[in-house]
């Protein structure tokens, strides 16, 4: 008999509600052990637009939602920048819980990037809230998440701010860079000023 392979394995249905209370006891890899909850995605269903970033950071895991750190702030402001609602935006993660190593004094939490069985086990969660949620329009901030859902040979520095027809999931796409890449840019005015304009060209692709 088959095995199934290791992940995550979603409720089919469309109801976010039951997504995320089923995500919260996922154990498709070894990630919740050392992560306080599941961040599922916020926003609504019938959100037009949606932002796929990492994995939550050290805020997003104990306040259990996604992008309320500074990375959050950031994006918050350039998403209004840009001329984006952020209230109707729906904004999830490709992996739902928090990764992180401790510090030398064991007292801070560093981030640590998911691998890329981390990203697969946890693939089936964003592919429930695509399918719940159908987005016009959808938005990958670093190299995780737009490979998460474009392959390993995309490249951000390559293709950023361009038109991606994602026909599985019959939606636009567009990839820039993470915020946090953006916080710690050695230029952080010029970065976060490409970054705008990343969503500006996003927006009109609408
Ligand atoms: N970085 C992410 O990619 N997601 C969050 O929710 C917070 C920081």
């Amino acid at each position: 008999m088959a095995t199934k392979a290791p992940g995550a394995d979603p409720p089919e249905t469309a109801d976010l509600g039951e997504l995320r209370s089923a995500a919260a006891g996922c154990r498709g890899c070894d990630l919740y052990r050392d992560a306080t909850q599941t961040v599922f995605g916020e926003g609504s269903r019938a959100a037009e637009i949606m932002v796929v970033g990492e994995q939550p950071g050290d805020q997003e895991d104990r306040q259990g939602a996604p992008f309320v750190g500074p990375a959050g702030r950031l994006l918050d402001r350039a998403l209004d920048e840009a001329g984006f609602d952020r209230r109707k935006i729906y904004v999830t993660n490709a992996v739902k819980h928090f990764k992180f190593k401790r510090d030398e004094r064991g007292k801070r939490r560093i981030h640590k990037t998911p691998s890329k069985t981390e990203v697969v086990a946890c693939r089936p969660w964003l592919h429930a809230e695509l399918t719940a949620v159908r987005p016009e329009l959808l938005i990958f901030l670093g190299a995780t998440a737009a490979k998460a859902l474009l392959g390993d040979d995309f490249r951000i520095t390559r293709s950023r701010g361009e038109r991606i027809d994602l026909a599985e999931y019959a939606t636009t796409a567009v990839a820039t860079v993470h915020p946090s890449a953006v916080l710690r840019a050695p230029d952080r005015d010029e970065a976060y000023q490409a970054f705008v304009a990343d969503l500006v060209a996003a927006r009109s692709t609408r």
